[in-house]
């Protein structure tokens, strides 16, 4: 078998093999095949797209590329949450202790930063001291103490992920739904979980762009699990203005533990409620949805998450004062502020280019072998439909550095629209698959 082959038959739309994607995939993972190769195997996935049988042989065959986990000594419900990435997405660090506080024993294994998106993993590793790298044996301790352990793949869990999700990053090739979901399921049907909830994005700030995209890739993604025999849940949510106020590690890690001790966002309070409220009941830890959402707002409102938070924050090495201080937390050297032109109202922020902005300053990475930034990002000042007078500020950036400051706020300038008329209201939550 020649990977250049493969490649060009990939390019004209045919359907490979069961054999030869399993071929692709265990030889990037072991350096046989190049990045270069592997980079135009993408490619020409992004537009040839992927059957359902290449789809699962993908998924399948990158879950096999490590270990798969085994859960089945610790008691309780394993479910865990994943996104499919947005701007100033924090939900997972709220959703996880709300869930865990209520007895769901959560597994997470999360990503980095993917383009213009967040990653748990940047965002945790913002906590001075937080290892997001613990063996295998260390996160099932975890687990079995305090139901919650936030790890990174390593070369343990699906390392043909590892590999393929940062090539992605910096080839154009990220906005696939054969890509994503091969990419999360993989990861998360390796951790040793009973059940999943999804949160899929859609709009201007995440990768599936309109709702029959976002709805394409739910479905995916909830018939792997199936396939897999693991209940999945997907929530289809609006992604066309940031979640919440902070864009970028250590500024979200703030909005985290404010959401947690209940002084959080309205929309990011919500989300991550209705998150915690699917794991819960899909755990069986309450007979129906609605009790599961009451006790995941008890959980929020009786400080048991946020409790649980700095536990986990503790156990894998970070300092849970931060949480509180966040002076100890990396800050950033300079601030700007970005300013309205006009008095109306806020009728569109393009969550896109304000996290591209993010990532230019150094909160993402251009290239995979970039070093994040963790101090820099922008706080928005408003959100869609508030009111603004000529001159407010609508957000400021902060940075450490001024290289790309100046075309970061231009972009930042450009993705606001300010209207005479009042912006009809969205839905934050539009549509559940699964
Ligand atoms: N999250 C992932 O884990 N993988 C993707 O490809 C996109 C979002």
């Amino acid at each position: 078998m020649r990977t250049v082959d493969l490649i060009l038959r990939k390019r004209g739309a045919d359907e490979l093999s069961v054999e030869e994607i399993q071929f692709l995939v265990n030889g990037y993972t072991t350096g046989e095949i190049p990045d270069y190769q592997m980079a135009a195997f993408l490619m020409a996935t992004y537009f040839s797209g992927m059957t359902d049988r290449e789809l699962s042989a993908l998924t399948e065959s990158m879950m096999q590329s490590g270990e798969t986990i085994s859960l089945a000594d610790i008691p309780g419900v394993k479910v865990d949450k994943h996104s499919t990435g947005g701007v100033g997405d924090k939900t997972s660090l709220i959703c996880a202790p709300i869930a865990a506080a209520a007895g769901v024993i959560v597994p997470m294994i999360s990503g980095r930063g993917l383009g213009h998106t967040g990653g748990t993993l940047d965002k945790l590793e913002s906590i001075p001291g937080f290892r997001t790298d613990l063996t295998i044996d260390q996160f099932k301790a975890q687990l079995a103490e305090l139901g919650l352990c936030f790890i990174g793949q390593n070369d343990e869990v699906s390392p043909a992920d590892n590999r393929i999700y940062a090539l992605r990053d910096v080839t154009g090739t990220v906005e696939s739904v054969p890509l994503i979901a091969s990419s999360i399921m993989s990861k998360k049907m390796a951790e040793g979980i009973d059940a999943l909830v999804l949160d899929v994005k859609v709009g201007n700030g995440a990768f599936m762009k309109t709702q029959v995209e976002a709805r394409r890739l739910a479905q995916a993604m909830v018939g792997i699990g199936r396939r897999l025999d693991k209940k999945v849940q997907a929530l289809i949510t609006d992604m066309n203005q940031p979640l919440g106020y902070a864009v970028g590690n250590a500024l979200e890690v703030m909005e985290v533990s404010q959401t947690l001790q209940k002084a959080g966002p309205a929309d990011l309070t919500r989300l991550s409620l209705e998150l915690a409220a699917r794991m819960i009941f899909l755990a069986k830890v309450t007979p129906t949805l609605d009790e599961a959402r009451k006790l995941a707002e008890d959980k929020l409102m009786d400080g048991s998450a946020y409790k649980k938070f700095r536990q986990v924050v503790q156990a894998q090495g970070g300092n849970p004062q931060a949480l509180d201080r966040f002076d100890l937390l990396p800050n950033a050297t300079g601030m700007r502020e970005v300013i309205s032109p006009r008095a109306g109202f806020v009728s569109a922020i393009k969550a896109e280019d304000i996290g591209r902005a993010s990532q230019m300053m150094g909160a993402g990475r251009m290239v995979k072998e970039d070093i994040i930034d963790h101090a820099v990002g922008v706080i928005l000042e408003v959100k869609v439909g508030e009111k603004v007078e000529a001159g407010s500020v609508l957000c400021r950036l902060y940075y450490t550095g001024e290289e790309h400051l100046d075309e970061a706020a231009e972009l930042v300038e450009d993705a606001f629209r300010v209207s005479n008329a009042r912006p009809e209201e969205r839905e934050l939550i539009l549509e559940v698959v699964g």
